[in-house]
């Protein structure tokens, strides 16, 4: 690959589920770069070469093939790829910290200071460094302060440009964003970078989705829209509770209030609770921030936001527990997926991990299947035991079970055989729908005990 026939070098530090898609879809789209994505997991960046790629995300080899070769390289050379980078996106985890001051809330920044010691310890030119992890407001003046503390007459301007894209759908996501957010400093100097990153997005997404902003609106800008779409999951949930106690129906309930459309009918499902690598991880940054100036209303106010998503995860394994008569030790039962939402490998938070860990809690016998995340559900829950099994097929996985929690929505769930089910099942059978997808007057007529969430039980006992 003749390297200089290139208009600008991208480098991607970090390839996991942020930096390998949207690096692949920069790349795609804009066959004048060369963009390069870097890691220190060598495995991965293998994974990344072949068609067999680290993650599951629908649509993302082909984008991937497109440009793959051409002008996408994956490496773990990481020293020479900064050097001749124009624009570094760094794309590594800020997971929450789990240790010293800020443990349990604050964002654990070292994977995050590493590569900005790195960038210093190697360039021997100007960059821009692009903030696409989400991190802390005000982490930019951090980032700056290190990089600049060179003696190399070296000039690095910081970029926040937040990643909004949610897994299972990225591809979409990428290509047909609701809009894309650059903050930068709003010197001379950092409007200058700001353009160059409006310069490669505005390759395919419209101007008037491109927003730009100063730095720190930006920075929060990002948390502030995960909290905003996990305070809506939680208030419906909330609300599931109360319908199960009042003979309201959820379901109902969320049409009706999202027609309005001052509330609008997305991320308002209820189900079994919020799961994903970010959602909690970023709300409890938001805490964190607002208690650390003092802010303790607005911390305590979105600290709810979790505490209902533990209450609503809590509820259903007591529901679970509750109907089959008080006592689930000995008894089988089936997880109808493990990954945190549909069409997605990730389990990072999924509250099948709750769930299984709360019912083996009990002594019961616990069946996981889930077509594209077995590998994951087996990592999260080793060292759990005997009482424990993986079964991709979800015939056989449901087979001599008492009953069957919907923890997924794969829409291969939905057109299962449940008569077939039914019939290979310990009676009385039971189906915990924690997502609400299955034909619930339909499983009563077949004979299951069926109880969905937000909703009255169907129940024949
Ligand atoms: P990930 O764990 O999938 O990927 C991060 C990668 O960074 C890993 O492969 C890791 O090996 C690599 N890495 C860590 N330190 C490194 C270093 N010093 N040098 C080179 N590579 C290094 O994480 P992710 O899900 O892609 O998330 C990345 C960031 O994007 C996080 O801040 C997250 O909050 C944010 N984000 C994630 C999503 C999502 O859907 N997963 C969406 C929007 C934003
Ligand atoms: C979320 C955001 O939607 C993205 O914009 C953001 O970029 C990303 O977090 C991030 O920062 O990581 P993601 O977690 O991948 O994306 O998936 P979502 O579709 O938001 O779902 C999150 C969780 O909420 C899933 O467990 C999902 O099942 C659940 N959910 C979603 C509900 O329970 N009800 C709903 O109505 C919607």
């Amino acid at each position: 690959m003749d390297e200089k026939k290139f208009e600008k070098h991208i480098l991607c530090i970090g390839a996991g589920y942020v930096g390998g898609p949207t690096m692949a879809m920069i790349a795609a789209k804009c066959p004048q770069y060369l963009v390069t994505v870097v890691d220190i997991n060598a495995e991965k960046i293998k994974a990344w070469e072949t068609d067999e790629l680290p993650i599951f995300e629908p649509g993302l080899l082909d984008v991937v093939k497109q440009a793959r070769g051409r002008n996408l390289v994956f490496s773990t050379e990481i020293t020479e790829n900064i050097k001749k980078a124009d624009i570094i996106f760094v794309s590594v985890n800020t997971p929450t910290k789990t240790f010293g001051e800020g443990a349990g809330k604050s964002a654990d920044l070292q994977y995050w200071e590493k590569t900005a010691r790195d960038i210093l310890k190697t360039a021997d030119s100007d960059k821009i460094i692009v903030e696409k992890s989400t991190l802390p407001v005000r982490t930019a003046s951090a980032m700056e302060r290190i990089l600049n503390s060179n003696d190399k007459g070296i000039h690095f301007e910081v970029v926040s440009n937040p990643e909004f894209l949610a897994e299972g759908t990225a591809i979409s996501d990428l290509e047909d964003p609701d809009r894309v957010l650059i903050g930068s400093q709003e010197t001379e100097s950092g409007l200058k970078a700001c353009d160059e990153i409006v310069e490669i997005f505005a390759n395919w997404v419209p101007r008037d989705r491109i927003i730009t902003t100063n730095i720190w609106s930006s920075e929060l800008s990002k948390l502030v829209a995960n909290a905003f779409l996990a305070q809506r999951i939680s208030s419906i949930n909330s609300i599931s509770a109360l319908c199960e106690k009042t003979e309201a129906s959820v379901k109902e309930v969320a049409h009706a209030i999202g027609t309005d459309s001052r509330i609008g009918s997305r991320f308002i499902e209820a189900s079994v609770g919020f799961g994903g690598s970010c959602f909690k991880k970023d709300i409890l940054n938001l805490v964190y921030i607002s208690e650390s100036y003092g802010l303790t209303e607005v911390a305590e106010y979105w600290e709810n936001v979790i505490k209902i998503n533990e209450y609503q995860e809590k509820r259903f394994v007591q529901t679970i527990n509750k109907a089959l008569f008080n006592t689930i030790a000995n008894k089988q039962i089936v997880l109808f997926g493990f990954a945190f939402k549909a069409n997605t490998g990730d389990t990072r938070e999924s509250p099948a991990i709750y769930v299984t860990k709360k019912l083996l809690e009990e002594h019961a016998h616990v069946v996981i299947t889930d077509p594209k995340a077995l590998k994951n559900a087996k990592n999260d829950l080793a060292g759990f035991g005997l009482n424990l099994e993986f079964e991709i097929d979800p015939y056989k996985a449901a087979n001599n079970t008492h009953a069957i929690a919907v923890v997924t929505e794969w829409d291969l769930y939905k057109t299962l055989d449940y008569e077939r089910i039914y019939r290979n099942m310990i009676k009385p059978a039971f189906i915990f729908d924690g997502r609400n997808i299955l034909d619930h007057q339909k499983l009563y007529e077949i004979g299951f005990n069926v109880y969905p969430i937000g909703k009255t039980p169907l129940s024949h006992i």
